[in-house]
C-alpha cells in the first residue's frame, strides 16, 4: 500500500518522481480549460472520498479538481456528518470506507488519526494537513520553487513565525531533497526538535536563528503562515501576536534576503499580520503560483499512490 502520509516516509527517488510528473502533467495541460480531462485519464473508473475535519478552500478544490481531470470522481465529505464524528472508530470507518473507495484524502487533527486511518484501510490515504504536518502544502512549494528557480537542492530556504504544521514539513524536505533550512521566530514557537533533529541526521543543514534579519541573509526563498492555525486555541491569539510580530515578512525583510529570493505563504493569509500586502503583491511573491501547483502536485500524488 502506498500511502502518502508525509514528506519524510516518502523515499527521496518518490518525492522527485512526483515533481517531475507534476510538471510534466502541469506542461501538458498548458492552454486547457479547468474542466478539460487530461488525455490519458488515469483515474479513469476510481473514487475518491475527501474527508475533511476542519476547514478548506484550496486543498478541497484543488483535490475535487485534479480528481476530475484525471477521470475519476470524488465525494467531499465533512468529519461531523459521518459517523466519524459521532465516536465510529477510526479503524472501523478505514476498513468501510476501503469497501468503497479506491483512495482516501483526510484532513484532520491528530496524526494518529491519519495514521490509524492509513493503518487500517485498504486503499492508499493521502494527508491533507494534520495539526503537525502538511505534506501536499509543500510538494506544491517545491514544485513552484523549481519551477522559478531550478533545483532546490543546496539552496536556502528561510522560514519566518511560527514553526507550525506547515515550517515541519518544509523541515522534512530538507532533510529529503539536501537544502539548507533556517527557522527564524521566538523561542516559545520553535518546530518541534524531533523534526530538526531528523533533517539533520539526514544530512541538511537547519538552523534555528533568533534574529530576523540576519535569518534571511542569503535566502533564495522566504516563507511564513499564519500566526494562529486551525487547531491553535484563540485564547492564544493575542500572545502570539505579540511573540510573532518581529518576524512579519515585510519590504524591509524581503530586502535583506537575495535580490532574486522568492516569497511564498500557503494562504490563507491574514494580511499585514504575518506577511504585508506589499509583499504579498510584490516581485517576489508566488503565492498564487503555489496555489495552483497544489492541484498539479498533488494529481501527482494520487497517480503515485495508485501507481497509475
Ligand atoms: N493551504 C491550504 O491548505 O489551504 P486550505 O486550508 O484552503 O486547504
Ligand atoms: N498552519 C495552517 C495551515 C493552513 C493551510 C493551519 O494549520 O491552520
Amino acid at each position: 500500500m502506498t500511502h502518502f502520509l508525509d514528506i519524510a516516509t516518502t523515499e527521496p527517488a518518490d518525492l522527485r518522481g512526483i515533481l517531475d510528473n507534476a510538471l510534466a502533467m502541469k506542461r501538458a495541460r498548458a492552454g486547457r480549460s479547468k474542466g478539460a480531462p487530461d488525455d490519458d485519464r488515469p483515474l479513469d473508473g476510481r473514487m475518491v472520498a475527501l474527508i475533511f475535519e476542519k476547514p478548506s478552500t484550496r486543498t478541497r478544490i484543488s483535490f475535487d479538481v485534479g480528481v476530475r481531470q484525471m477521470g475519476g470522481e470524488t465525494m467531499v465529505l465533512s468529519g461531523k456528518d459521518m459517523q466519524l464524528g459521532h465516536g465510529e472508530t477510526i479503524a472501523d470507518t478505514a476498513r468501510v470506507l476501503s469497501r468503497y473507495v479506491d483512495l482516501i484524502m483526510i484532513r484532520t487533527f491528530e496524526e494518529a488519526t491519519l495514521q490509524e486511518m492509513a493503518d487500517y484501510a485498504s486503499v492508499p490515504v493521502i494527508n491533507g494537513l494534520t495539526n503537525r504536518t502538511h505534506p501536499c502544502q509543500i510538494m506544491a512549494d517545491l514544485l513552484t520553487f523549481e519551477e522559478h528557480r531550478g533545483p532546490i537542492a543546496g539552496r536556502k530556504v528561510v522560514w519566518s513565525g511560527d514553526g507550525n504544521n506547515v515550517c515541519a514539513s518544509f523541515i522534512q524536505a530538507a532533510g529529503q531533497l539536501g537544502f539548507d533550512l533556517t527557522f527564524t521566530g521566538p523561542a516559545t514557537l520553535d518546530p518541534e526538535a524531533v523534526f530538526v533533529e531528523a533533517a539533520r541526521a539526514k544530512g541538511a543543514t537547519v538552523t534555528i536563528e533568533r534574529d530576523p534579519l540576519k535569518a534571511v541573509e542569503g535566502a533564495d526563498l522566504v516563507v511564513t503562515d499564519t500566526w494562529v492555525s486551525m487547531h491553535d486555541p484563540q485564547s492564544a491569539r493575542e500572545r502570539r501576536h505579540n511573540q510573532l510580530r518581529p518576524y512579519q515578512v515585510n519590504e524591509r525583510l524581503m530586502a535583506a534576503a537575495k535580490p532574486d529570493a522568492l516569497f511564498m505563504h500557503c494562504l490563507p493569509a491574514h494580511r499585514n499580520e504575518e506577511a504585508t500586502n506589499a509583499v504579498m503583491d510584490g516581485p517576489h511573491s508566488v503565492i498564487f503560483d503555489e496555489a495552483e501547483n497544489r492541484l498539479h502536485a498533488q494529481k501527482a500524488v494520487m497517480r503515485y499512490c495508485l501507481g497509475v
